[in-house]
């Protein structure tokens, strides 16, 4: 029999509460006002998750401090504010993980179904995706796969843990273009374990699966992104390890071996679902491989272009960060024009000293061809090249992504719509004919 498990919300506002409440109804919720002294008691029902907010850095370590002393269960810690907010420190204080909101509203509920489920509400199932070139046909899997549909907004189980992976099936979903499957949880380390030891006996001991890779590189990009808002005043110094941290990601998981493997890297990028840190890494990783591919502008620069394109927006209000830019008012829609020069901003204020190209790319990344972009409205070549790229980076990315009750849009399917914005009238063409041409040149045709 499902178990709903107790969960406690320390110091939780109501407005968040309700943002939760899909995932909080699968458990039972008990309240508690933030009060330190009472922390340090026993609570009653005894909580098996519990999810706590904190008005100060100083505050949260001491929270984390008098409930990891009684509890070794999922303690959450979700923060409004963005100064100060370092999540690793927070993972070393004793939490379990930490939220910047609203911009990680998903990740914590993610977090927090996975947390309900593995505390016995086996009801609620939450899956990962695991890019499918990582599974060979004809093997025995030790855990569930299911595809994804979109258009159903329903997983289906093709293979049962324990069972051979099909050939013909596994053939027939590769055909379908899908390069995602999807693993319950629970089982992912079965996956993990799984694929290391496929690799071994390819002979590539210590190398990381693609699934990895951008797990990895999700990770990665969450920490730098988040870790961007301290509140610590920045330095010279604090500037250059950022920009290394960002080389190092670059380096590791964007560019390293892209040449060789250039239209399966874009492959394994469409059809997930989308966040912001999945759309800082995706759009960083195309724009690198749209410049390999083309030959404009340096793959680094453009990856690191589109790793900072829009963290502007992270000083948007909280209902224009959720909102996607057709569905805003006309007074929303101003604020937002202005986050690529917040992004420049903020990017200054972080005292990260990047080459002119990168700020130049990243202020005008929402220019179009024909004039009708902004911030500034330039229009053909007065728009630098490597903007050009990453428009078409931040574009390929919204079309490709994973949309619920809609069909999954190929790559190939992608740079079709593209094609389509060549039209003949040139007041109308959004993005540079010539660098469509060349994009197209280098998708295989289905
Ligand atoms: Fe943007």
């Amino acid at each position: 029999m499902s178990e709903r498990p107790n969960i406690l919300l320390v110091g939780i506002d109501a407005q968040t509460q309700s943002l939760l409440a899909h995932s909080l109804k699968n458990a039972v919720v008990n309240s508690v006002a933030l009060d330190l002294e009472k922390l340090m008691e026993p609570i009653h029902p005894e909580p098996k998750i519990i999810l706590a907010t904190s008005p100060s850095i100083t505050m949260s370590v001491e929270i984390a401090q008098a409930l990891r002393m009684q509890y070794q269960i999922p303690i959450f810690l979700c923060c409004p504010m963005q100064d100060g907010f370092e999540r690793k420190d927070f993972i070393k204080n004793g939490f379990t993980d930490a939220f910047l909101l609203p911009m990680d509203i998903n990740l914590l509920r993610v977090a927090l179904n996975e947390a309900i489920a593995a505390a016995g509400a086996d009801d609620v199932q939450v899956y990962r995706s695991v890019k499918i070139l990582d599974l060979e046909a004809g093997e025995t899997l030790d855990f569930d796969t299911s595809v994804f549909l979109p258009g159903n907004n329903k997983y289906v189980k093709i293979c049962h843990a324990g069972d051979e992976i099909d050939a013909n099936r596994l053939e027939k979903i590769k055909k379908g273009k899908v390069n995602n499957l999807y693993v319950p949880s629970s089982q992912l380390q079965n996956f993990y374990q799984y694929s290391a030891k496929k690799l071994r006996k390819m002979g590539q001991e210590g190398a990381i699966s693609a699934t990895e890779r951008k797990e990895k590189l999700m990770t990665s990009v969450r920490d730098l992104l988040s870790g961007m808002f301290s509140s610590q005043t920045a330095s010279f110094q604090s500037g250059q390890e950022v920009l290394k941290t960002c080389s190092g990601i670059v380096s590791a998981y964007i560019v390293d071996g892209a040449e060789g493997e250039w239209f399966s890297r874009i492959q394994q990028i469409i059809g997930e679902h989308g966040d912001n840190y999945s759309h800082s890494s995706n759009v960083s990783t195309l724009a690198a491989l749209f410049s390999m591919g083309t030959g404009i502008g340096k793959p680094e620069e453009l990856a690191l272009a589109g790793l900072l394109h829009d963290i502007g927006k992270s000083q948007l209000p909280a209902d224009i960060q959720e909102l996607e830019q057709d569905h805003m008012r006309p007074d929303q829609l101003e604020q937002f024009k202005k986050h690529p020069e917040m992004s420049v901003n903020l990017i200054k204020q972080k005292k990260i000293v990047t080459s002119d190209i990168v700020a130049k790319a990243i202020l005008q990344h929402h220019e179009l061809y024909n004039g009708t972009g902004f911030p500034h409205g330039y229009y053909g070549d007065r728009i630098c090249k490597e903007a050009q790229l990453l428009a078409l980076a931040d574009k390929f990315d919204h079309l490709t992504k994973l949309k619920p009750g809609q069909p999954l849009v190929t790559p190939a399917q992608a740079v079709q719509q593209l094609k389509k914005e060549q039209v003949d009238d040139p007041s109308k063409i959004k993005y540079n004919p010539e660098i469509i041409r060349s994009l197209l040149a280098l998708f295989p045709t289905e």
